[in-house]
């Protein structure tokens, strides 16, 4: 499966950080990776310009977050027919963030999913267990709840992408070993059965140039979900190139 590696700008990233874009592309001289599908989630208030203007230089964009309804009353937030009008083909649905911010359950996250591949994007499903969960033994069965919940029954494998991001790695600096990496993406793997054979399984959680190449090496792992380190266009290219 072609790797897909995915930058979360998160919360981050004002007018001038198209600078980071560009300096990303230009490292590319022309010719985008094509060993490695590359994809950036900005604010929801850069992607229209973004998709625009760097649409056809060899990257996608993505949304972090759509609502699961197509239009109506809810303030501020983006539909993601919204997201796919403003270039969108991808976004991020059940973040950990999202959960814990805004108090999403699974349920709301399948509808969020469903609502993405409604609008022809293809979801980035998010799971992941916490520090405590670990603790007591229960990440397996935490993820596999969370998958069971949270993905759309009847799409098809490949419309979807699911990202492992255990909450305890994220944006702390601590990452999981790849011992436990290929542990979790294995039982997902196996989790999501035949039919989800060509879903791509992206690992989250502080990946950086430095441990890169040994988490994309991984067994199960195709691609990886990036948040601090895809701010910086050095950093998230270095973490292109060992995909
Ligand atoms: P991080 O974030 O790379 O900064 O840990 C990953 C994520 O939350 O998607």
């Amino acid at each position: 499966m072609k790797p897909l590696v995915v930058g979360n700008w998160k919360m981050n990233g004002l007018a001038a950080a198209r600078a980071e874009v560009e300096t990303l592309i230009k490292g590319w001289a022309g010719s985008a990776p094509e060993a490695c599908d590359v994809v950036i989630c900005p604010p929801a208030t850069l992607l229209t310009n973004f998709a625009a203007d760097f649409g056809d230089e060899g990257l996608e964009f993505g949304g972090q977050d759509c609502h699961a309804n197509a239009d109506g009353a809810h303030t501020g937030d983006v539909s993601a027919e919204m997201l796919a009008d403003a270039g969108a083909a991808f976004v991020i649905v059940g973040h950990s963030e999202r959960r814990a911010d805004h108090g999403e359950s699974d349920a709301m996250v399948r509808a969020k999913a469903e609502a993405a591949l409604r609008a022809g994007l293809t979801p980035i499903v998010c799971v992941g267990e916490s520090a405590g969960e670990r603790e007591a033994g229960r990440e397996n069965d935490v993820v596999t709840r969370q998958l069971d919940g949270s993905l759309p029954p009847a799409a098809d494998g490949a419309a979807l992408v699911v990202a492992y991001e255990p909450i305890w790695a994220i944006g702390t600096g601590l990452t999981a070993t790849v011992e436990d990496i290929e542990r979790m993406h294995g039982e997902i793997r196996r989790h999501l059965g035949p039919a989800r054979a060509r879903t791509r399984l992206l690992y989250g959680g502080s990946v950086k140039p430095s441990n890169a190449r040994e988490i994309l090496a991984a067994a199960d792992v195709n691609g990886a979900l990036v948040g601090g380190a895809s701010l910086k266009a050095a950093d998230f290219a270095a973490i292109v190139d060992a995909a």
